[in-house]
């Protein structure tokens, strides 16, 4: 495995393997690698002749007093990582590279970035500006076939989706599903800054999205019933959500009952960590009515 740090390089490095026409995929993160970064680089692996993943912690998409100073680093074992999972090439730029002086450009998603994560009562779209921006930038210098994203930020992909349609971008998006912790917790790199006592609590996150698809497997459809199985789960755990709702899983517009495949999303925040999760709830098959056999009794079947 090869690490460049300018964009210069990678163009390159990229442009040489394409030469005999080899596929190129794509895994973009911000390190600090975990079982979730590692099945996306091992799906890149399997599906595409060349691999590459982007190392960047990107400062766009953090808000004031967000975690950028305090996120996770450790570039030396993110490398070992990467070389192991069969990368070809990590692309490790520094801020500057990314952002040069006189950096003027944002893009931006609207109406999908205006809710859950981005809702302006929380966070705001600003967070998924950066994420786009980045992204974009990103599918521009490495021109890949595949680019890959986890399911656990399922905001992040239905933007991402938007924004290649929109841009006319020549890249497929695989959002692959989410990696989790034995105990149903899923993997995130904002996990470390959980203690022990915390980490358990956490775990509530996960039962509630498990609470909600046993509700609509028992076939609920109605949205109160089916959150309120979830939200008893993190009131067991004293977690009050940042959010806790049902969205549609393609483009995010709230619903109010779970007729279709339908997002249930939830953020919050335990001790120092701000987590999300979510699950797609699939609605149970209704059986088709049956017609009414003519002539059966009682059924209005004329009598002669
Ligand atoms: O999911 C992430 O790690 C980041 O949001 C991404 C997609 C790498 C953009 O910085």
């Amino acid at each position: 495995m090869r690490t460049v740090r300018t964009i210069a390089e990678l163009r390159a490095a990229v442009a040489a393997r394409r030469v005999d026409g080899q596929s190129v995929g794509l895994v973009p993160t911000m390190g600090s690698f975990h079982a979730g970064h590692l099945s996306l680089m091992a799906a890149a692996r399997e599906a595409c002749d060349a691999v590459v993943v982007s190392l960047f912690v990107n400062p766009t998409q953090f808000g004031a007093g967000e975690d950028l100073d305090a996120y996770p680093r450790d570039q030396a074992r993110d490398a070992e990582l990467a070389a192991a999972a069969g990368v070809d090439l990590l692309f490790a730029p520094p801020v500057t590279e990314i952002y040069p002086d006189g950096f003027a450009t944002a893009v931006t998603v609207r109406g999908i970035t205006e809710v859950l994560c981005g809702d302006p009562d929380r966070r705001g779209p600003g967070h998924f500006d950066g994420v786009a921006t980045v992204v974009t930038k990103l599918l521009n210098i490495v021109a890949p076939d595949v680019a890959y994203f986890g399911r656990k930020d399922a905001q992040q992909v239905a933007v991402i989706r938007r924004l290649v349609r929109d841009l006319d971008i020549p890249v497929r998006i695989e959002a692959l599903a989410t990696v989790r912790e034995p105990d149903g917790l899923a993997l995130s790199s904002r996990n470390a800054y959980l203690t022990a006592a915390e980490r358990q609590r956490a775990t509530a996150l996960h039962r509630a999205l498990v609470a909600a698809e046993r509700a609509v497997a028992a076939g609920e459809t109605a949205s109160e019933p089916v959150l309120a199985a979830a939200r008893a789960e993190l009131d067991a755990a004293a977690i009050a959500p940042e959010y806790l709702e049902l969205r549609d899983a393609d483009d995010l517009t709230a619903v109010t009952a779970v007729t279709r495949p339908t997002l249930l999303a939830v953020a919050a925040r335990v001790g120092r960590a701000r987590l999300i999760d979510n699950t797609v709830l699939e609605p149970v098959p209704q059986p088709a009515a049956v017609p009414a056999a003519a002539g059966a009794p009682g059924e209005g079947a004329p009598t002669q």
